[in-house]
Parts: C-alpha cells; sequence; structure tokens
C-alpha cells in the first residue's frame, strides 16, 4: 500500500488505482507514478536514516543562524538562496552546489538549508559526513550488518538530493577514493544533484582545483561539471570569535 494519508483529488483507492465502470477495469491515476517514487525513497530512508542534527533544523534567512551568515557572506547566501527558491528545477536538472572555504564561515549551515528546502518540495535527502559514510559502507562489509552494502550503495545514488560534508577526507587512500569515485560517478551518470562542502586551510590562497589533487582527477571533474564553479567562504572563524 502506497502512503494512506495521501490526499488525492482524483479520490484513486489506496494503491494509486481508479475504475473505469464502463470497461469495469482498473488504471493508474496521475498521482501513481510520484507516489510510488515517495515511496520508494520513503523506505530507502528508513534503510539508510537520514541526519539533521538538531543546531541545522528549522533554518529560516530571517533568525540567526543564517541571517549572520547571509550579513558577512552575502554573495555566497544569495547564490544558496536563489537556489533554494528554485529547488525543483535544480533537482530535476541534476543540478548541485559546491561550498568551499574556512572553517567556521558557515559552509554547512548553507548545505543545511539547502537539504531542507529540497525536503519540503517533497524531495528524498541524505546528509552525510563522507568521512562517516566511508565508514558506513566499511563497516556495511561484515556478515549480516544493517544497512547492506547494497542499500547504502542504492541510497547514495538514487536519492534525489545527496548532501556531502567536508568531502576533502583526511589521508584518502586507494579504497576511500575509489568509493568516493563509485559514488560521484554513478550520480553523474544518473544526473543526480549533489550538495557539498570542502574545508581550506586558513591563509592559505582558496584553490578549488586543490580538491582534484586530494580526492582524484576522475571524481573531480564529474563534481566540477554536476556543480559549477564553487561558492567561495572565506574569513574568520565564527566558532572562535563567539567562543562557541
Ligand atoms: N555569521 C554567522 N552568524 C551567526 N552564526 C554563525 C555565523 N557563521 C557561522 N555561524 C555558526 O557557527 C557554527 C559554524 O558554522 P558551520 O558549521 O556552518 O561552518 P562551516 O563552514 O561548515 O565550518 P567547518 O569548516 O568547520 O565545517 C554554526 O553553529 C553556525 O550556526
Ligand atoms: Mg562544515
Ligand atoms: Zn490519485
Amino acid at each position: 500500500m502506497l502512503d494512506p494519508d495521501f490526499d488525492c483529488p482524483n479520490g484513486c483507492d489506496a494503491n494509486g488505482f481508479l475504475f473505469d465502470e464502463t470497461t469495469r477495469s482498473a488504471y493508474a491515476c496521475t498521482c501513481r507514478e510520484e507516489r510510488l517514487r515517495r515511496q520508494v525513497h520513503a523506505d530507502m530512508e528508513d534503510n539508510v536514516g537520514r541526519y539533521a542534527p538538531s543546531r541545522f533544523q528549522n533554518l529560516d534567512f530571517s533568525e540567526l543562524p543564517l541571517s549572520g551568515i547571509a550579513e558577512r557572506h552575502t554573495a555566497a547566501a544569495s547564490v544558496v538562496r536563489r537556489f533554494g527558491d528554485r529547488i525543483d528545477d535544480n533537482i530535476r536538472k541534476g543540478q548541485g552546489l559546491w561550498l568551499l572555504g574556512n572553517k567556521g564561515t558557515g559552509k554547512t549551515t548553507l548545505a543545511y538549508y539547502v537539504a531542507q528546502q529540497a525536503r519540503a518540495g517533497g524531495f528524498s535527502v541524505l546528509t552525510r559526513n563522507t568521512t562517516d559514510l566511508l565508514n558506513e559502507i566499511r563497516d556495511s562489509y561484515k556478515v549480516d550488518a544493517q544497512p547492506t552494502t547494497r542499500e547504502i550503495i542504492n541510497a547514495v545514488t538514487h536519492v534525489d538530493l545527496l548532501h556531502l560534508e567536508d568531502v576533502a577526507v583526511p589521508r584518502p587512500n586507494d579504497w576511500v577514493l575509489e568509493q568516493l569515485y563509485t559514488i560521484v560517478n554513478r550520480r553523474y551518470e544518473y544526473n543526480k544533484a549533489i550538495v557539498f562542502t570542502s574545508d581550506f586551510p586558513f591563509g592559505e590562497h582558496v584553490n578549488p582545483a586543490k580538491l582534484g589533487e586530494h580526492i582524484g582527477e576522475r571524481t573531480y571533474s564529474r563534481l566540477m561539471q554536476m556543480v559549477g564553479d564553487p561558492i567561495p567562504m572565506t574569513g574568520a572563524d565564527y566558532r572562535m570569535q563567539v567562543g562557541a
């Protein structure tokens, strides 16, 4: 059965079918395809689990922290806001975002805002810290592990929006690079949107190509095509200033 709370204007049944009295046969309602899609994604989120810490819930540009970030990083915030306003279009086109900058500038908060808008728009979203995701994949190799490797790979491949935190993983080895490549390449092939953040040491000139050196050129070049130019967020660490 599909979502029982779904209120279809055509009054179809629990499985998204209508009945034609003249031909005495059932036929699929126009809502069925969308409802099936949502069901698949709800199951997927149940299997793999989402991740939305309370610090990054209910984000609103008229309140802190987003209002503060928009004050300091006006250009970055307005790109993200516009992206969120057109979330439907962006996700359907497979268009993503890359937030690149120094520690504590608000990258993660802005990325969560995009994730939040996507969910509000009815899209499925998975958020993961990149290192955590790779550890989950490694753990899933164990016998009887839950979720299974296949479930994780399916989820990260097919979820409407994949939100990855800190893609420039520390000390990447060959296995890590290969997993990252697989994930990015799958999404690239399916034309699926990805939003990610990456860090740059404070004081160094922010150079996007460094990510390519770090995670491999094959992965980097696909990411670049999926997200376009990174949104720079440089400057001081907000956490240090408030002693947070
Ligand atoms: N300009 C700001 N005004 C108010 N709060 C802010 C501002 N910038 C950042 N913050 C807060 O500082 C903390 C760090 O922000 P966030 O996690 O988004 O930064 P980040 O760039 O992802 O950092 P990191 O590189 O360390 O992951 C968060 O709690 C966020 O709410
Ligand atoms: Mg962050
Ligand atoms: Zn219907």
